[in-house]
């Protein structure tokens, strides 16, 4: 257990922008400060960091605390490994007492295998600088390559000494557990037999955020073809691949501070950049670049140039990349290399200010690249031309910002010589089918994330809800931006809607009305509250929610779990979508829920009346009859209204 003391001193030294900063990059926004939230994927900034209050809290996905329940949270960590995370950055000296043996060991799992791995990392690079063997063939290896020391030492490379298991047995010689060691993949082990997993190569380690690591990749020295040339460390639990890009650690300075981050294949390509200037720059590490990736970069920049090889798999895979990186919402441009050369072997070549200029001649935007590419292939050929047309409106086409993409759009039509409204309605047709394929996606993967949750699916106790507030809750996230009324405007030209959230919203703040059910007023309360923000998403917004109960609620409602009420099938089988009759179906639902409440109300006050007659108090009488009668009013008019709405 960590001392009282310590405790505090941490709590005093962790300011909570200064914590917060080593990972999301913050903007100042009055008196808070404001940032791309890490918890949830997010393309407008909804995290908040309060430096007076020492809390953060993310508006999107509803994550919020202090700096210990940041870092418990980012890095995964229980509270007494993240005050000891703290301790560490601030150099505070941790007094504990004794823990309990199985508490120990709960906490520890994760630590233990930061703890090997950095050792381990330590032990190469020691072998590198100070061995006969690490020096005569790791160092002279990256002599040979033309690596300076300050970038060797920059990146903490090292050798992994040849043998079968001289660095395990070293390792466990100082302590470090077999467990350990086999879990973070650096030794392997069979019933019978046991060896280094890279014994005889260069190692790279593999850096988190916060600068620990957590993973290595090894390069042998010999050409082997029979081999792979790298060899990485298996998935951990502190080491999820697709997750990580190489170099973050190293980069992420730069890359928030020149806003744009160069995305390059391999180890040697980001420190060859490092050594001629370049420092914003990571590496997918030869695996095809994974959303979690980008969102990584995203967190310190929304601008992105991929760096490829000239050749044929080059391009193929910087293909890939952009759209992926263009669904992100972020900017993406691409630089070709001369054909034959890869960014390590071209910065080595140009130096430091001959890659700079070669950036700024050739580095393309995505459009031109794209056409310029397929034009070439294409010329006389209207199959090849109409394919190529398509190819691109695809990518535009997941582009989630408006303006971006229609500035994208003119430019298209100039290149392809393409009628822009033409380009605009293919868009379209691509966006909805892209929409479509999301949103299935994603309530598939929340339901099943929800269904994994509870280990018993918890049903939604329907008699809580009145079947008319269910229902308007579903259109009401449902169609939220749906446009379902004109408004009258006095300029002709200006066709101002009013949406489904916005009329649903109005018509029961209008009158007052209030729900018994909590669940079903905070989702109403939020979307009121974020009915002027134009980038709030229910689905999003509801599906994450921080209270389990409306998370689990709003993906009911939104899995269509709930068949449509019986409220507008009475009249038996139309067949309209309901999207297309909206104008009819929202009000009616607002006003069955309207006259629901009434009935309701009306019942209560009867009650009221009654027991005010026995007591005697007739004053109280007077007044409950009027607001009764008040009320019937009401419930006529709107029955009247109901009546004359019928569907059919
Ligand atoms: N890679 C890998 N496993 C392989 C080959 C490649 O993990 N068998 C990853 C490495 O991260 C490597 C990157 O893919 O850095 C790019 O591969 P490649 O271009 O083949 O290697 P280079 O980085 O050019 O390595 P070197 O210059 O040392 O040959
Ligand atoms: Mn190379």
């Amino acid at each position: 257990m960590i001392d009282h003391a310590t405790i505090e001193r941490i709590l005093d030294a962790a300011e909570i922008s200064d914590v917060v900063s080593d990972f999301v990059t913050l903007r100042k926004r009055g008196v808070n400060m404001l940032g791309l939230c890490p918890f949830h994927n997010e393309k407008t900034p909804s995290f908040t960091v309060s430096p007076a209050k020492g809390i953060f809290k993310c508006f999107g996905c509803g994550k919020g605390g202090n700096s210990v329940n940041f870092i418990m949270e980012h890095e995964n960590l229980s509270y007494p490994e993240a005050l000891k995370w703290l301790a560490k950055k601030y150099n505070i000296e941790v007094v504990e007492h004794e823990d309990s043996e199985e508490q120990k060991q709960l906490n520890d799992e994760r630590e233990s295998l930061m703890i090997v791995s950095g050792y381990a990392q330590k032990y190469f690079t020691r072998f590198l600088w100070e061995e006969n063997e690490g020096r005569s063939v790791g160092l002279s290896y990256f002599r040979e390559r033309g690596f300076r020391e300050d970038i060797l030492k920059k990146f903490e490379v090292g050798y992994a000494p040849d043998g079968k298991t001289p660095f395990t047995d070293a390792a466990q010689k100082e302590g470090y557990k077999i467990e350990f060691l086999e879990k973070t993949g650096l030794t392997i082990k069979r019933d019978d037999w046991i060896r280094d997993r890279f014994a005889g190569r260069v190692m790279f380690p593999i850096h988190n955020l916060a600068g620990r690591v957590t993973a290595f990749g090894g390069r042998i020295l010999k050409e082997d073809k029979k081999i792979a040339k790298y060899l990485n460390s298996p998935e951990s639990e502190i080491y999820h691949k697709s997750k990580v890009v190489y170099g973050i650690f190293q980069a992420k300075r730069e890359m928030s501070k020149v806003d744009k981050c160069y995305l390059v294949e391999g180890y040697t390509d980001v420190m060859s950049m490092h050594q001629v200037g370049i420092e914003n720059v990571v590496a997918s590490s030869g695996t095809a670049l994974t959303s979690d990736q980008i969102r990584l970069i995203k967190r310190f920049t929304p601008n992105i140039t991929i760096i490829y090889d000239g050749d044929a798999a080059g391009i193929k895979a910087s293909m890939r990349g952009i759209d992926l990186v263009l669904e992100e919402g972020m900017n993406v441009k691409v630089l070709p290399l001369p054909e034959g050369e890869d960014p390590d072997s071209f910065a080595r070549k140009k130096g430091a200010s001959g890659y700079l200029e070669y950036i700024q001649e050739n580095e393309t935007d995505f459009i031109q690249f794209k056409t310029r590419l397929l034009l070439k292939n294409s010329e006389n050929d209207p199959v090849a031309k109409a394919r190529l047309i398509s190819d691109v409106i695809r990518s535009v086409s997941v582009i989630p910002d408006t303006i971006t993409r229609s500035v994208y759009i003119k430019e298209c039509s100039k290149l392809l010589g393409v009628n822009e409204e033409i380009l605009y309605s293919e868009v379209q047709k691509q966006k909805r089918k892209h929409n479509d394929d999301f949103r299935k996606n994603q309530v598939r993967e929340q339901t099943r994330k929800a269904a994994k949750q509870l280990a018993k699916p918890k049903e939604i106790k329907a008699p809580r809800f009145l079947e008319e507030e269910l229902v308007f809750l579903r259109f009401l996230l449902k169609y939220y931006n749906f446009p379902v009324f004109e408004l009258d405007s006095e300029d002709e030209n200006s066709n101002e809607v009013l949406t489904a959230a916005e009329y649903m919203i109005e018509e029961l703040e209008k009158d007052d009305l209030v729900s018994e059910n909590e669940l079903f007023q905070t989702i109403f309360n939020e979307v009121s509250e974020n009915l002027e923000n134009k980038d709030f998403d229910p689905w999003k917004h509801f599906i994450y929610h921080s209270n389990s109960e409306v998370s689990a609620l709003a993906t009911d409602l939104l899995s269509e779990k709930f068949v449509e009420s019986k409220i507008w099938k009475r009249g038996g089988g139309f067949t309209e979508q309901e999207e297309d009759i909206l104008e009819l179906l929202v009000p009616k639902i607002v006003n069955e829920l309207k006259a629901r409440k009434i009935k309701i109300m009306l019942r209560e006050i009867e009650d009221e009346i009654n027991d005010s007659y026995k007591n005697d108090n007739f004053d109280n009488v007077i007044d409950l009859q009027s607001k009764y009668m008040n009320l019937k009013r009401v419930e006529k008019y709107l029955a009247e209204k109901l009546g004359s709405r019928t569907i059919n």
